[in-house]
């Protein structure tokens, strides 16, 4: 069994209240993670007990740190199943994807070429690549939705590929959508076709481990945040061969062997992207979380979750002139109540304690597909109740209300 009273004990937030006294109802997890208190102390003893610059000391803070920062890399690696010589540290998914666009485009992209991209990315995956394919020549084709619930068109993607088809670039989990990719089918069908492919798995952070080797992947960019990781904190993912190949895109101190006045001779992977002073005290935090994640038994927390999501998309379809946009599947459910304005919802719902996302979502192309500007957004996590679902339906039937008095 999932005991979810005893994982929401790990969150301090969870059991404080708002300035208006109301209890906190978190349901915003899509954009970020509430925090453990093993992840808050892990920085906080850092920054108290032994904090120092990684990588070149030889005082015992500074080998303490440089322990500390690379375990959180050994961590990873064990979690993924792949090499920690293949995780460089970013500061998120963002920057993991415009490291990766950044550099890799200079090595494969020229005028001519193609980079397939999905029609549901987060502004992180679609602009990078967007103004790497303007840089180069090369050009952007958008793999289309289908269906009621704006499924990746497969059938589709698998027609798309052509000889000057070079990268694709998609996402493991919607934000928007909660809809959830088949990134291993996605990975063979690219290979098939002589074709790289990078996922963006910020959205699958807080779903519990997959296996990277086993998915076989190229590349795999995410964020440290969106599942109990502090921010600043992400990794990038490639194979050795790939990493190693790639031109280093932020250029300093950290990631060069030697330097003249002429020359530079940079290290390998992964040292070759993390220039300049890391965010320290974040990847030694990101370390904590992947260990706590590592310690929960996932069988019984994906069935946790899959009944709890199951329960909120029924429940949510109680509420009078609803649209769902997306399957939710992944427990992040877009909607909108007809008339109502998306921030009119999610304000009566912070009236009452209830934090959601409204808006856009940084992902304003898939709006446009759906026909909105914007959807509110309730997004679960593993320290979410069946009583605060509940909560949030019983206030979401009363939204309309609001205005006709
Ligand atoms: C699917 C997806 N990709 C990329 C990002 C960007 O992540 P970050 O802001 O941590 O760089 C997000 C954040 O919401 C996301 O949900």
């Amino acid at each position: 069994m999932f005991d979810v009273s005893q994982f929401r004990s790990h969150f301090p937030i969870l059991n404080s209240s708002l300035s208006s006294g109301k209890k906190l109802v978190y349901v915003d997890t899509a954009s970020t993670s509430q925090k453990p208190s093993c992840v808050i102390d892990s920085v906080c003893d850092f920054y108290r007990s032994y904090n120092a610059n990684v990588n070149h000391g030889l005082y015992d803070f500074a080998v303490r740190a440089t322990e500390a920062y690379e375990l959180t890399r050994f961590r990873i690696g064990k979690y993924f199943n792949v090499s920690e010589k293949e995780i460089a540290f970013t500061y998120g998914t963002t920057d993991g994807m415009n490291t990766l666009a950044a550099s890799y485009s200079r090595k494969i992209l020229s005028a001519g070429d193609e980079v397939l991209v999905g029609a549901a990315e987060h502004h992180s995956s679609c602009l990078p690549w967007r103004r790497a394919c303007a840089d180069t020549g090369a050009t952007v084709k958008i793999i289309p939705l289908r269906g009621k619930q704006y499924e990746l068109d497969v059938d589709f993607y698998r027609s798309m590929f052509g000889k000057r088809t070079k990268l694709v670039v998609i996402q493991h989990i919607s934000n928007v959508l909660g809809n959830i990719n088949d990134i291993k089918l996605l990975t063979r069908i690219a290979h098939e076709n002589g074709a790289k492919i990078v996922i963006d798995g910020a959205a699958s952070m807080a779903h519990g481990p997959f296996d990277l080797s086993d998915i076989d992947c190229d590349f795999f960019v995410t964020s440290g945040h969106k599942a109990f990781g502090p921010s600043g904190s992400g990794f990038l993912f490639g194979k050795s061969h790939l990493l190693d190949e790639m031109p280093p895109f932020r250029v300093g101190g950290q990631m060069v062997n030697e330097v003249s006045f002429t020359d530079a001779l940079y290290k390998l992977s992964p040292e070759r992207f993390e220039g300049g002073t890391p965010s320290i005290a974040s990847v030694i935090g990101f370390g904590e979380s992947i260990k706590f994640l590592s310690e929960i038994d996932w069988v019984f927390a994906r069935r946790y979750l899959t009944k709890l999501t199951k329960y909120c998309h029924d429940r949510l379809l109680e509420v009078d002139g609803i649209e769902l946009y997306g399957s939710g599947n992944a427990g992040i459910f877009s909607f909108n109540i007809a008339p109502l304005h998306c921030h009119d919802v999610a304000t009566i719902l912070a009236k009452y304690g209830i934090a959601i996302r409204a808006g856009h979502h940084c992902v304003q192309p898939l709006m446009s597909l759906l026909g909105t500007n914007g959807t509110a957004r309730i997004s679960l996590c593993l320290y979410n109740t069946i009583e605060e679902i509940d909560f949030i339906v019983d206030i979401l039937k009363t939204c309309k209300s609001y205005f006709a008095r």
